[in-house]
């Protein structure tokens, strides 16, 4: 809500500063910012930004979309169906099983169902940010991360929380999770799992820098889980870790997305 009742998403002279700006350098999470919405509306407007553009923000934001084009291109993906909220559901993922809002993002509607009930409550959450939701199968593994920098991938960084699942608190809360990087995988698992982070990079059309989500089981299998397009950005966050591990500082990651985006 505006505070002068304005039904514009912008606040008074927020695009007037932005027009007047060389480049908006994109720190937004979520809808609109994250969506692409923000990113259409700057094109038209002749406003240069950073991270990537409208098109690749609406499909890597949408968790349904990113999975048909996962399958399309021969991403690995956890095997998983879409639902519409009051629709059939034709096909039915084993249990534990795992139920995303499409539209979600830092783990909020993520949930684990283990059996029926589980299920149906798993449901029930999801369907209350999103219409559509994904159900995939649940991997049981280790978490990693890899952030790609106009097409190359960084390193690979492993988050291992230290209770339960990435969820939000874990992702927010400071020490809740133990972040490393390089991960301490196999030569072979690191340059696997940075091609893969390179193909979804080519396959979502993404532009600029993204970080994808991945999972990892005891035999090696990976599975992309997503993209995100506008990965957080504080200096301690995981791709500005990855960054600094080839010797990229937070100062200089910042002026480099800056200038490749001009
Ligand atoms: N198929 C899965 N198997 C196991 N854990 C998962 C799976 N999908 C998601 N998770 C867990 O839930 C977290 C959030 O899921 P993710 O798909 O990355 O959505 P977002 O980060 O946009 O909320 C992941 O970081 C991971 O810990
Ligand atoms: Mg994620």
């Amino acid at each position: 809500m505006r505070k002068d009742g304005g039904k514009s998403f912008f606040g008074p002279n927020v695009l007037r500063i932005c027009q007047s700006a060389d480049a908006v350098f994109m720190a937004l999470h979520g809808a609109n910012g994250e969506d692409g919405k923000i990113q259409a509306c700057f094109e038209l407007m002749g406003i240069p930004y950073t991270g990537t553009d409208f098109v690749s923000a609406a499909m890597a934001m949408d968790k349904g979309i990113t999975k048909d084009i996962f399958k399309a291109y021969g991403i690995p993906t956890p095997a998983g169906i879409r639902l519409r909220k009051g629709g059939q559901e034709s096909e039915k993922v084993p249990f534990p099983c795992i139920v995303k809002a499409c539209c979600g993002g830092s783990s909020v509607g993520v949930c684990i169902a283990r059996n029926e009930e589980e299920y149906r409550a798993a449901k029930e959450e999801a369907f209350r940010y999103d219409n559509e939701v994904v159900v995939e199968q649940y991997i049981t593994g280790r978490e990693f991360s890899v952030g790609v920098m106009d097409g190359k991938a960084l390193p690979v960084i492993e988050i291992a929380p230290k209770q339960g699942f990435y969820d939000y608190k874990n992702k927010y809360q400071a020490g809740s999770a133990v972040e490393t990087c390089p991960a301490e995988i196999t030569p072979e698992q690191t340059a696997r799992m940075q091609q893969i982070a390179e193909q979804v990079f080519a396959a979502l059309r993404l532009k600029n820098y993204a970080r994808m989500d991945f999972m990892m089981e005891a035999d090696g299998s990976m599975y992309c889980l997503e993209a995100n397009t506008l990965p957080g950005m504080t200096p301690t966050s995981l791709l500005p870790q990855e960054a600094a591990a080839v010797g990229i500082s937070f100062e200089q990651l910042c002026e480099r997305i800056l200038s490749n985006a001009l």
